[in-house]
């Protein structure tokens, strides 16, 4: 979210990849330009900093250099079901610093947004099908951008034991409820945002809070500025099969009370 969030991940990635020795590392950069989507200078920073891989969301094009850079960018991936017209992919398998395969793939909530968007349940399982787990992906991570709860956890339940990770992103808020579902899938609801937390889900707090009380607009959202907590979620997989062994939610730096690998 913004410059805090872009701050926090160059200044601290590096170091916290080495600490919980991570082999991946995917974030969802579409609020990373001032709140608004991600330019491709953001994202090639964001990759320089040890990114292995962006995913996108309902704001993904809301930069306009992202509709061609994200066709020259294979660790860039827009949601599944955008429009059809839609450069770029909505899945892809990346290889991982440790050489295994590793296929993100990212779909779009239908419940509470603001654009109707197609059927995500079956878009994710074809891109699963293309790609299944202990087949051509030794590993499998799905963000689902979506803003309600009962939606989130429904498609986790629905790819259980078949991705290592189904992870909520779009509310900027985390869910307490990180846990590995009984086929093997590791969930939360929605890993939150790597933003300054002392905002309204990362935006000053002046004019989102005008807006609730007048129901007018006066000014544009602008991004918070102070340190951001780092949140989001830590995975261990299975070597044989690529489900989860462990799960932890991470918050690292800024207000929130922190939590981390041990
Ligand atoms: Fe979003």
């Amino acid at each position: 979210m913004g410059r805090s969030g872009r701050k926090a991940i160059s200044e601290r990635l590096n170091r916290l990849r080495e600490k919980w020795r991570l082999d991946f590392v995917v974030v969802n950069g579409e609020n990373a330009t001032g709140g608004m989507g991600l330019s491709a200078s953001h994202a090639k920073a964001l990759i320089d900093s040890g990114v292995d891989c962006i995913t996108l969301g309902d704001h993904a094009f809301d930069q306009r250099d992202m509709l061609t850079f994200c066709e020259q960018e294979p660790r860039i991936i827009r949601p599944l079901n955008f429009a059809k017209t839609a450069p770029g992919k909505g899945f892809r398998l990346i290889k991982a610093r440790n050489g295994k395969k590793v296929l993100v793939a990212q779909a779009l909530g239908q419940v509470f947004m603001k654009k109707p968007f197609d059927d995500p349940f079956s878009a994710l399982d074809t891109a699963l099908k293309n790609a299944p787990l202990g087949g051509m992906a030794d590993a499998v991570i799905v963000d689902f951008h979506a803003e309600a709860t009962s939606e989130k956890v429904a498609i986790g339940h629905w790819l259980d034991g078949r991705a290592s990770l189904v992870v909520g992103t779009h509310t900027h808020i985390p869910t307490a409820d990180a846990q590995i579902l009984p086929k093997g899938t590791a969930h939360q609801s929605d890993a939150g945002m790597c933003g300054d937390y002392n905002s309204i889900i990362g935006m000053q707090k002046d004019e989102p809070l005008r807006r609730f009380i007048t129901g007018m607009n006066k000014e544009r959202f602008t991004p918070a500025v102070d340190e951001a907590t780092l949140c989001g979620i830590f995975v261990e997989t299975d070597n044989a099969t690529g489900l989860a062994k462990n799960v932890v939610q991470i918050r690292n730096g800024g207000r929130l009370q922190q939590s981390e690998p041990v």
